[in-house]
């Protein structure tokens, strides 16, 4: 069933069945899987669980704690690409057609083809 609200419980579901996709994908995988691991449950991956949780609820829900620097992280990451960018987006497009109501999706699909513009701008690609 389709949500019709963002809560902190349901964007926690978001991120951990868009986490699974990414950890199934060739492409951007081996990215995440170097810095976090391979096991979403596993001690790494709880506080980026978190950190991704908040900072996704800092554009829906309110009451966010997220306070860190998104884009810093990026460049630790070895080259990314362009193309990317674009699964990475694919993904997560595709995480909220599953678990959101069509006109709350908009919100979330905005925002990260913003920021990751963004983020593609700032790394030159
Ligand atoms: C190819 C694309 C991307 C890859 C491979 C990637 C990978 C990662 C990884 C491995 C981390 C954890 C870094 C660490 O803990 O040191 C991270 C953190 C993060 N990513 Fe990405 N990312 C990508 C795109 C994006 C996009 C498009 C967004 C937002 C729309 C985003 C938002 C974030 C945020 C908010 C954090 C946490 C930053 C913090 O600790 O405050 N990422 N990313």
């Amino acid at each position: 069933m389709l949500e019709k609200e963002y809560t902190k419980q349901n964007l926690r579901r978001l991120v951990i069945q868009f986490y699974t996709k990414v950890l199934d994908d060739e492409l951007i995988s081996p990215v995440f899987i170097g810095k976090l691991g391979a096991d979403l449950a596993g001690a790494t991956w709880g506080p980026h669980l978190d950190t991704i949780t908040e900072f996704w609820a800092s554009f829906t829900t309110g009451g966010s704690t997220y306070n860190g620097s998104p884009f810093a992280p990026h460049t630790q990451l070895g080259k990314l690409s362009r193309e990317m960018f674009e699964r990475w987006l694919k993904l997560f497009h595709e995480t909220l057609d599953e678990t959101y109501e069509p006109h709350l999706t908009k919100v979330l699909k905005d925002r990260s083809e913003l920021i990751a513009g963004n983020f593609m701008r700032n790394l030159r690609l």
